[in-house]
């Protein structure tokens, strides 16, 4: 009996619907594959046409259509010239918040045949994991704006850190370092921030303890940032809060190879809510309708649902197969080549067929 299982997908805008179309074919060819379990696939529209056209960029009920599935894929949101990025946005960070998904993963590791942005870094010397605490911390939607349009006014936006939610994310942090080389930083900036990140740091010192296997330390924000430049080699697994996470993945991402290829995955561990799946990349207006983006991100992610759904058989079948594709030199307009997003699709799709 092949198992079934929902997928809720939700394309976005800009490229997002772009790199969804051929992540779905891969997905599609795996299961055939794979033989030992059926996706069925919910589109949702939603996004900025959707909000021009309705008012709302989702529906009220969005939260309730999206909890009986089994897993969210979505492709990118935003589209700055149409909407505010504040109310494009608004559900993202809401279906992470109120599905609790707490642990935002993003590996970056370097693919072999691809050029670094860092002179003679080789694939072995860029391989970490930042975990991002996706459910509090800055993201919190607490503050609001006094004496509007005057010269007086004043903005204050509040970060909310909870010692329940920072221990269960280190712990998270540790657990991944177990199986990985035993090392973790901590992000940091305790040195002005001094109530939100001492209290993460007096959690890391009664927690580290408890993994006497994985050597740990604390490191500013803005040192990580320079020595993810300088010696990316000295990082494993990295836990961060929600804001400082977000940045650095993005750097995390450019050093692996480029936004177009890295993943991520907004996972609730405890598998009380559907966890999401999400290139780490946007709706990249710049490009989107010109059919080059990298779909390898989202593909990427897709193996991480499918780690999530106890699939990793068929996650790597994806991984192995972008390995190969970018292994043979195939590459998009944003890794130097010419491809364009429904080539490298076919690609991927060929070195998916067994030999
Ligand atoms: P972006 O990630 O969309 O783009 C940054 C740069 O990377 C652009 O030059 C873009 O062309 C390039 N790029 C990104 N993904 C690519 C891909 N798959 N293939 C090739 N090139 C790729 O970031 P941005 O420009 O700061 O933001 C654009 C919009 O996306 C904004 O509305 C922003 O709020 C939104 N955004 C959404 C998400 C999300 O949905 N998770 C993430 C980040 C930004
Ligand atoms: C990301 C994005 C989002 C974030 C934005 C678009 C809300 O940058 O997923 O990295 O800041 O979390
Ligand atoms: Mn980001």
């Amino acid at each position: 009996m092949s198992k079934s299982l929902n997928i809720a997908v939700y394309p976005g805008d800009g490229i997002g619907p772009e790199v969804i179309a051929p992540t779905l074919r891969v997905l599609q060819r795996v299961e055939q594959l794979d033989g030992t379990f059926q996706l069925r696939f919910t589109e949702f529209p939603w996004g900025a046409e959707f909000g021009r056209e309705s008012g709302r960029v989702v529906p009220d009920d969005y939260l309730d259509q999206l909890r009986p599935f089994d897993a969210i894929l979505l492709g990118a949101l935003g589209w700055p010239e149409r909407l505010p990025d504040h109310v494009t946005l608004a559900p993202l960070i809401r279906i992470r918040q109120a599905f609790d998904q707490y642990a935002c993963l993003r590996p970056a590791r370097l693919f072999p045949g691809l050029p670094c942005v860092l002179a003679d870094k080789r694939p072995e010397q860029i391989d970490m994991l930042v975990i991002r605490e996706n459910s509090e911390g800055e993201y919190v939607d607490q503050g609001g704006r006094l004496r509007r349009g005057t010269p007086d006014e004043v903005a204050l936006q509040t970060a909310v850190h909870t010692r329940r939610g920072v221990e269960r994310i280190l712990r998270f942090g540790f657990r991944m370092a177990q199986r990985r080389r035993r090392k973790l930083t901590m992000i940091t900036k305790s040195n002005v921030l001094r109530h939100a990140f001492v209290l993460w740091e007096e959690v890391l010192h009664e927690v580290a303890g408890d993994y006497p296997d994985v050597s740990s330390e604390r490191q500013h924000c803005d040192a990580a940032a320079m020595n993810m430049v300088r010696r990316p080699e000295q990082f494993d697994v990295i836990v961060a809060s929600n804001l400082f996470g977000d940045i650095l993945t993005d750097l995390g991402g450019v050093l692996a190879g480029g936004l177009g290829l890295a993943p991520s995955s907004n996972t609730n561990p405890e598998r009380r809510f559907p966890s999401m799946f999400e290139p780490v990349h946007g709706s990249a207006p710049d490009i989107a309708g010109r059919g080059i983006a990298n779909p390898l991100a989202a593909m990427l992610s897709a193996a991480m649902m499918l780690d999530q759904l106890d699939l990793p058989p068929a996650a790597d079948r994806i991984r192995r197969a972008v390995a190969q594709t970018l292994a043979a030199g195939h590459q998009t307009p944003d890794l130097g080549g010419a491809l364009t997003t429904n080539e490298m699709g076919e690609r991927v799709l060929l070195q998916l067929e067994p030999t």
